[in-house]
């Protein structure tokens, strides 16, 4: 359990477990070339939220106490347990953001506040450096934690398939590909998504990560099946929530705020909520997936600990 009294002291806490983590996780020269294990570290630590690690810890800890997981053999605390899962999802993420930055995509030179990695590096290094971090974060899943207790090496195996499902073709790099297709993109493959299109392909490029972050916590956390489709069932609301509040803020954000240029989905004729159904009613689906994430949680007795809040913040969030 990460003890915290508010949600601010809790997302504080589990950012610093996640970001000492990282640092011990990612390699260092001699075991890979100076310049990728620069680049790779330039965009894991250029001040992101953390919101899918934060995920990860927050949906062990919710399964842990509510006493909703199979016993445990290792003496390993959940969020112990979780917490290469959900460094490993932080560097697919940050491989993620370093690829649709790339000129061949969204062609953006500013991402958390910095100029973008291909800017600084070119686009070889920042191609390499999305390919090393994502390779990177399978060997830490297949690693992390250490030990041949079978309980936890079950647990890994079936958290490593979770993310890769939701990162390979058939999630994120599937709707990677569909929202390029949509934007015109894809030289001869035109395609016109309607309202139904728009959010199955939010679902995979953007939703499909943000489940695998919690469910692959709740896995580390011994959650039963039940309590697995529950966590899948929230983070599935909360991931299309977090990518049409992600569209709100392209419209309406500033720059300096988001740390990432703002108005880039109509300048790029991207297809959004907001393009779509306009502001005020693509924030009212955001609201309304939260509050069925947050039925979610209090049909399934996943009340106690920070998922509930954490929706909030996703709906709340100004960056
Ligand atoms: C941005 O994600 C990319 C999307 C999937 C919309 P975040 O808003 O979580 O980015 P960081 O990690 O805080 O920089
Ligand atoms: C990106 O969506 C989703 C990813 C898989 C990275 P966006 O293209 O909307 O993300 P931003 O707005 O550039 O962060
Ligand atoms: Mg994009
Ligand atoms: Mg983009
Ligand atoms: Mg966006």
């Amino acid at each position: 359990m990460i003890p915290a009294e508010t949600l601010a002291i809790f997302l504080d806490t589990a950012r610093s477990r996640v970001d000492e983590a990282l640092e011990r996780y990612l390699p260092v020269p001699p075991e890979c070339p100076e310049i990728v294990g620069q680049a790779m570290r330039y965009s894991v630590f250029a001040g992101g939220k953390r919101l899918r690690p934060i995920l990860t810890l927050a949906a062990a800890d919710a399964v842990a106490q509510a006493d909703r997981a199979r016993p445990v053999t290792a003496l390993i605390p959940a969020v112990d347990a979780a917490l290469p899962a959900a460094c490993a999802v932080e560097l697919i993420h940050t491989y993620s953001l370093i690829h649709d930055d790339l000129p061949a995509m969204d062609n953006d030179t500013l991402r958390r506040g910095r100029p973008t990695l291909h800017v600084v590096y070119g686009d070889g290094v920042a191609i390499l450096a999305g390919d090393g971090l994502q390779a990177d974060a399978f060997a830490l899943l297949a690693r992390e934690p250490v030990g041949d207790d079978p309980v936890i090496v079950t647990r890994k195996l079936r958290a490593l398939r979770a993310i890769a499902d939701a990162v390979g073709s058939t999630g994120m790099v599937g709707g990677q590909a569909l929202d390029l297709q949509a934007a015109g993109r894809a030289p001869g493959h035109a395609l016109a998504l309607d309202a139904d299109g728009v959010r199955a392909m939010h679902a995979r490029k953007t939703g499909a990560l943000i489940r695998a972050a919690a469910v692959s916590g709740a896995i580390m956390a011994g959650a039963l099946d039940e309590t697995l489709r529950a966590v899948d069932r929230y983070a599935t609301d909360l991931g299309l929530a977090f990518q049409i509040v992600d569209d709100i803020l392209d419209v309406e954000g500033k720059t300096g705020e988001l740390g990432k240029t703002a108005g880039k989905d109509a300048a790029g004729a991207k297809p959004t909520y907001p393009a779509l159904f306009g502001l005020e009613r693509s924030r009212d689906f955001a609201n309304h997936c939260v509050t069925r994430a947050r039925q979610t949680l209090a049909e399934a007795g996943l009340t106690r600990g920070w998922l509930a809040d954490i929706a909030d913040w996703v709906v709340s969030r100004r960056s």
